[in-house]
């Protein structure tokens, strides 16, 4: 039975109880309730592209391979040998027709099957079955518009029914043209000393942070917020459990960068062609989908897994990306965005490490934890948009996904079944 936790989230005042950012216990339930339960962002399907090739990652603390075998088939097991536990495939990413374990030599294939047990016939007398000591795989692995997704509950629901209107916002970001998206080779893996939600939550609607903590990289030419008139449209939208931030219809989130404005000109019309009508609407370009998979397309083009390692550490690994379909200078030209806006050393990346870190580190004082944050911007000035089919605030800052990620934050942590989780309740 979960801990109730309800009585920490208080999303009809817009109160938030510090302890949920370090509180040991209260961690040890996410990673139960949350991560051992929630369908999850693995990785983009050109990440393996090739049999054989491979992607090592986590869900919640448990760690993740993600694997293309030779027949083609897309699988995902625990990382995690059945001899003794050692982690198996230590490398990120690469291509291999096996994977041996670095302590005794157990063999599993790229299916997952165990193939190979050092003496098996002299230590093992042959009665090991092997049969019944693969690799233990996710209990349900789907995709949606290349983007691979795991969950270990088999109760979970289809990836559909979980992502229900999340998936227009999603192909935002990942399918905005023909083919799709390209993520660029390298990844920026790196570690930050702030509880995973503090940087979840920030992606997933704090345009209230970006004109003041970003002000210098803004006046610097690193983002487009001062060529938007803060007048025009926009908003802050929930939409089940995805939450973004959108500019308006024709605002458009690219860096003063001439091949890029020039580029985003061109292909606007057959992009809201592609889109449909919401398009006409809105143009999402930042946002989480719940509980940990963020993205980007503000000419920095990033996704990212916060990836929780203990309540006051979250690991991030980070791609950059774009359409498959642009030009050649267009495609360096993000890249070169993307690792100077957003990585480890990016202009708007340090700005906002350094505001969770401090968010996280003050959580600890004995005092301070007694005094409930404040996410009360807005409540009461948003609604449900039928033609967004989302909850849209009125104001294009405002603080409505913030207590709908927490309120949904609730939900799991304390829900027995999918039932109760209410998952496309935003
Ligand atoms: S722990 Fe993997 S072979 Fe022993
Ligand atoms: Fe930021």
């Amino acid at each position: 039975m979960a801990t109730e936790v309800r009585g920490l989230v208080n999303s009809e005042d817009g109160l938030l109880d510090r302890r949920i950012f370090n509180d040991e216990e209260i961690y040890r339930q996410e990673l139960e309730q949350i991560f051992a339960r929630s369908w999850l962002f693995l990785c983009h399907e050109s990440q393996v592209a090739q049999p054989g090739d491979f992607f090592s990652t986590y869900m919640g603390e448990d760690p993740v391979l993600v694997v293309r075998d030779s027949s083609g088939k897309i699988g995902a097991f625990l990382n995690v040998c059945r001899h003794r536990g050692n982690r198996v495939c230590r490398a990120d990413s690469g291509n291999a027709s096996a994977f041996i374990c670095a302590y005794h030599g157990w063999t599993y294939g790229t299916d997952g099957k165990l193939i190979a047990v050092p003496s098996l016939k002299e230590a093992y007398y042959d009665e090991l079955d092997t049969s019944k000591w693969g690799l233990v795989p996710v209990a349900k692995l789907e995709m949606y518009k290349g983007l691979v997704f795991a969950t270990f509950d088999a109760d979970a629901p289809p990836l559909l029914d979980y992502l229900g209107e999340a998936t227009w916002y999603l192909d935002n970001f990942f399918d905005r043209r023909e083919g799709g998206v390209e993520v660029f080779g390298g990844m920026f893996k790196w570690t930050i000393p702030c509880n995973w939600k503090l940087a979840a939550e920030n992606f997933g609607g704090d345009a209230y942070h970006v004109g003041w903590s970003h002000l210098s990289a803004i006046r610097n030419s690193f983002a487009a917020s001062t060529a938007i008139d803060p007048q025009t449209g926009g908003s802050i939208v929930a939409a089940g459990p995805v939450n973004i931030i959108c500019f308006g219809a024709d605002d458009d989130p690219t860096p003063p960068i001439p091949v890029l404005r020039q580029y985003e000109a061109d292909v606007k019309q057959e992009i809201r062609d592609r889109l449909g009508p919401r398009r006409d609407l809105f143009n999402p370009f930042v946002g989480t989908l719940f509980p940990n998979f963020s993205m980007i397309r503000a000419g920095s083009r990033s996704f990212r897994v916060w990836h929780p390692k203990g309540p006051d550490k979250v690991e991030v690994t980070a791609w950059a990306f774009c359409d498959k379909a642009a030009p050649a200078e267009v495609k360096e030209h993000i890249r070169l965005g993307s690792i100077r806006g957003f990585s480890p050393s990016g202009t708007f990346e340090q700005d906002d490490m350094d505001n969770w870190q401090e968010c996280t580190v003050t959580a600890k004082g004995p005092v301070s934890r007694r005094i409930p944050l404040n996410n009360q911007m807005g409540i009461g000035h948003d609604s449900f948009n039928e033609d967004l089919m989302s909850w849209t605030s009125d104001y294009r800052m405002s603080e409505n996904t913030h207590r709908r990620f927490y309120a949904r934050w609730a939900r799991f942590m304390e829900a027995n079944s999918w039932a109760d989780i209410e998952t496309n309740t935003p």
